[in-house]
């Protein structure tokens, strides 16, 4: 069984100059199952190579038809730049099932207040929670602090403002500009900082903390900010879910994290890891310097994955004996470190008799 699936181009809308959003028809006879929050990992052949890249929907799983993801055309991009500029209505793209747990439980007597934090595209998952939020949860408030370089760059601008208009005592968008016109006056100026932070939090219906939760998507250093003023106005970290945004190695930047699944004569033995997923168990030693995907894949065990650098949790696995160690562990909250959530991509085995589980 394969958790790979084949998606037809329902419809393309042109959300800003830079952002598309791409809406499929459902898999034949059945609905796609997933979860607000969640995304979808593309895989495009390039070059002779297979190149997978995550995106978050944006529709939701209770008020939208067909499942949709929103995509911004990312410079040196070129998963982006395809999918914003090439991908054609009744084009065929295949995709990994939904994955992803930046998400929350929503449950119609749930009396909660929930707090958004959205940088840019860093959007995308959160019109799928929101409206998911609103529709199931008529106690439930929610505030979207949504940040933009300026006007012209705010995806889903008209369809939030009729959710504000729509949800009037239970829904509202407290924009912050980068670069705002110099007599606009409908939020807040520049970037955010502890000082807006606070501001913006003082303003928001007062519900009891333990009510509240907080989520925030965005670039890297608009989450380092509300985190580092989480701490200065000592607001509960737990309380705060984030997704990171996830480059391939291909469109990062510096290009690390490449996956390299040769295995050589000097690799030493390691520790032996046993992987169950998609009700099969795969049995395998994995050298200290590999990954446990790294071996995974040089043995073609087809593991779901997409960042390949510990970024969008799309290799997501439960360590259910054994230890695991982390190169990067930002993605994961304490809780779910807690709970024995590992990401294959940046694991390594430290005892034997690993046993990992994947959904
Ligand atoms: S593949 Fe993205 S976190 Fe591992």
């Amino acid at each position: 069984m394969s958790n790979r699936i084949f998606l037809r181009v329902n419809n393309i809308t042109q959300q800003t100059t830079e952002a598309v959003s791409i809406t499929f028809d459902n898999p034949e006879n059945t609905r796609l199952d997933y979860k607000a929050g969640q995304f979808l990992t593309f895989i495009i052949q390039k070059d002779g190579k297979e190149i997978r890249r995550a995106y978050s929907l944006c529709s939701s799983p209770t008020t939208d038809e067909l499942p949709a993801v929103a995509i911004k055309k990312v410079q040196n991009g070129n998963i982006s730049q395809y999918m914003t500029t090439n991908v054609r209505i009744g084009d065929v793209l295949e995709c990994l099932t939904p994955m992803g747990i930046f998400t929350t439980d929503f449950l119609a007597d749930n009396h909660r207040h929930l707090v958004l934090f959205a940088g840019g595209s860093g959007i995308t998952p959160m019109f799928s929670i929101l409206k998911t939020a609103l529709s199931i949860e008529k106690n439930t408030k929610i505030s979207l602090i949504y940040a933009n370089k300026d006007n012209e760059n705010i995806i889903f601008k008209n369809e939030l403002e009729s959710l504000e208009k729509q949800y009037a005592d239970r829904f509202k968008i407290i924009t912050v500009l980068e670069k705002a016109p110099f007599f606009w006056n409908k939020g807040y100026k520049g970037y955010l900082d502890t000082a807006k932070i606070k501001k913006i939090l003082d303003s928001l219906p007062k519900i009891n903390i333990r009510d509240t939760e907080f989520m925030m998507c965005g670039p890297q250093p608009m989450m380092k900010v509300i985190e580092n003023a989480f701490k200065e106005l000592s607001l509960p970290l737990d309380k705060l879910k984030k997704e990171n945004f996830s480059l391939s190695p291909e469109e990062s930047a510096e290009g690390k994290a490449k996956i390299d699944t040769t295995i050589t004569a000097n690799d030493q033995e390691g520790f032996e890891v046993k992987v169950k997923y998609d009700g099969e168990e795969h049995t395998f030693k994995v050298p200290p310097q590999k990954t446990i995907l790294e071996v995974a894949l040089s043995l073609n065990i087809d593991l779901p994955f997409s960042c390949q650098s510990g970024m969008c949790t799309a290799c997501l696995g439960r360590c259910v004996a054994g230890k695991v160690h982390l190169d990067e562990e930002d993605a994961l909250t304490p809780k779910e470190l807690a709970q024995g959530m590992i990401l294959t991509c940046v694991g390594h085995p430290i005892t034997d008799g690993v046993i990992i589980e994947i959904d």
